[in-house]
């Protein structure tokens, strides 16, 4: 029948149209990536061209032939980048935000854990906390994390923690913790509930992907602990494995040559070691020749004290990462601005305390801004990650170049590395996908998380702040615990350290 053929065409034609769902951002500065050259390359009034979940055209000037049914957005005057990438966070704690402003890492451990948590939380308190820090990490451009889940503490717990990652639209590698939490689980333990975790099926229609988190490697490592788990990870493919490096006085270590002694370094499976203070000129050899990266938290090593002394030798093979996003924001544009400064402080105080003045500047925005985002793709071994180039994911920002803060920018890379906020961020795209537009996140599930969220924050926050402050130990891991000088703000008495406002 006539009709019912012509009914039948329209709804077909239809499909076929958001089946093709192109997006085509025109008349925009993007700043591309260059794969020859391992640089950045700006393109003024060019197009950048988005199928499904990946790039496919960047042109200098608007194509003149785009796919069927291509959705064009005019994006002249902005600047289109990558989105940012963190290499270590810990999703789960938003709840926390705030409640530890003047915490240290020792006090940390004690209170804010993994090894206190898992006693009062249930598994709905990590999907909704762990929901609502992906939004917070998107609403910034962060666009890929990896998460070193330590929030695996149960069946339950593990998977609400991935189901949120999932539900997020954000590329996040999973991190699944294997640890031992006294009174609740052990390693071994673990094993099922990882390998049912990997059979999850909406794993294969997301952005995100299982990683392992180990904190084991050494001094002391439980050898077939460590054999099982790294048999486990090659069976199933895992994407990354993680692991907290921390040498020097903290005496934790998890370095590169601890994992080398045991085989495990020179694997195609990417490792990334977070902080790796203190690290050795062997274990940076070491990095260098089986091209494993490092993740520096900028503001993390400043806030807790775990220090990077030695980390800017080895920006080579270094990314960026957030850490505890309830201390300060989960900005990696802010990272990348705090290690850009601190590096040119501490590359001119070399100087200085020789009683002699710099004549050049030791490192650059551009270089920053590869560390925020190209750097933590090679560290996941994901060369199409970090970059606008074709092929790549479509994870894409869009700033607004007219903005008071970018208003008469010349240079897109200072103007978003150094003059930009995350209130310039108008659009947010990750995997093809718009989670932020018109500078509002639109991720369909954030009104009902943000809701929960704050019923749940609300509620495990009561249980913190009657918590009292734990005690400061005598030691730690065998080296004294001492008070480092308070500041003083204050004119004449009294210092101005005040109160924590819980
Ligand atoms: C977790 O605790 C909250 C508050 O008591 C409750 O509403 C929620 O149903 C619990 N979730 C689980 C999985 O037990
Ligand atoms: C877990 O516990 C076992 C048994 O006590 C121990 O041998 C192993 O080293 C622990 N693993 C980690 C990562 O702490
Ligand atoms: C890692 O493997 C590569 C390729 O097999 C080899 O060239 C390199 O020397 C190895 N590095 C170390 C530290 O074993
Ligand atoms: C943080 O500040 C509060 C209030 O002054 C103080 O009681 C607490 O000891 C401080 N914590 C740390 C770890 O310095
Ligand atoms: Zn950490």
């Amino acid at each position: 029948m006539r009709l019912a053929d012509g009914i039948a065409i329209l709804p077909l034609f239809l499909t076929a149209v958001s089946a093709t769902g192109a997006i085509h951002l025109k008349g925009g500065t993007i700043i591309a990536y260059n794969k020859q050259a391992k640089g950045l390359k700006i393109i003024r009034g060019g197009s950048v061209v988005v199928e499904k979940d990946s790039i496919t055209g960047v042109y200098d000037s608007p194509p003149s032939r785009l796919p069927p049914g291509t959705e064009t957005v005019d994006v002249t005057g902005k600047i289109i980048t990558p989105g940012f990438i963190d290499t270590h966070r810990h999703g789960w704690q938003t709840v926390f935000k705030t409640m530890a402003s003047n915490t240290t890492l020792i006090e940390f451990f004690g209170r804010y854990s993994s090894f206190v948590a898992p006693f009062f939380w249930n598994a709905t308190d990590v999907y909704d906390s762990q929901l609502a820090g992906l939004y917070e990490a998107l609403n910034a451009g962060v666009t890929t994390s990896l998460d070193h889940a330590t929030s695996t503490w149960s069946k339950d717990a593990a998977d609400a923690g991935l189901q949120a990652s999932i539900d997020s639209g954000a590329r996040v590698f999973y991190a699944f913790t294997f640890a031992n939490i006294t009174g609740l689980i052990t390693v071994d333990e673990l094993h099922p509930v990882f390998r049912q975790l990997a059979k999850k099926p909406s794993l294969k229609t997301s952005p995100t992907e299982l990683g392992i988190a180990y904190d084991g490697w050494g001094p002391n490592p439980n050898v077939p602990e460590i054999n099982k788990m790294m048999a486990l990870a090659k069976e199933l493919k895992v994407s990354v494995i993680t692991t907290h490096s921390l040498q020097g006085p903290w005496g934790f270590s998890n370095s590169p040559e601890d994992i080398h002694a045991l085989n495990y370094l020179n694997i195609s499976i990417p490792i990334v070691f977070s902080h790796a203070s203190f690290l050795t000129p062997a274990g940076a050899d070491l990095l260098r020749s089986t091209n494993q990266y490092i993740s520096i938290t900028p503001e993390s090593e400043m806030h807790y004290g775990q220090g990077h002394p030695v980390s800017y030798n080895i920006q080579d093979q270094a990314s960026l990462g957030i850490d505890t996003h309830i201390t300060f924001s989960t900005d990696i544009l802010t990272q990348a601005r705090i290690w850009l400064q601190q590096t040119r402080y501490e590359r001119y105080l070399d100087v200085l305390e020789q009683n002699k003045l710099p004549g050049s500047n030791p490192m650059s925005a551009e270089q920053a801004f590869l560390l925020a985002t190209r750097n933590g793709a090679l560290a996941l071994r994901r060369d199409d990650l970090g970059a606008i180039m074709v092929g790549a994911k479509a994870d894409l920002l869009v700033w607004d170049g007219n903005s008071p803060a970018l208003l008469g920018w010349v240079d897109p890379v200072a103007a978003v590395m150094l003059h930009a906020s995350v209130g310039d961020l108008e659009g947010v795209m990750v995997d093809g996908k718009w989670v932020k537009k018109g500078g509002k996140l639109v991720a369909k599930g954030y009104p009902d998380a943000r809701t929960k969220f704050l019923k749940t924050a609300r509620r495990l926050q009561a249980v913190w702040k009657a918590m009292p402050l734990p005690e400061v130990p005598a030691e730690f891991n065998g080296n004294p615990v001492v008070h480092p000088p308070r500041v003083d703000v204050v004119r004449g008495p009294g210092d101005g350290y005040g109160n924590i406002y819980l």
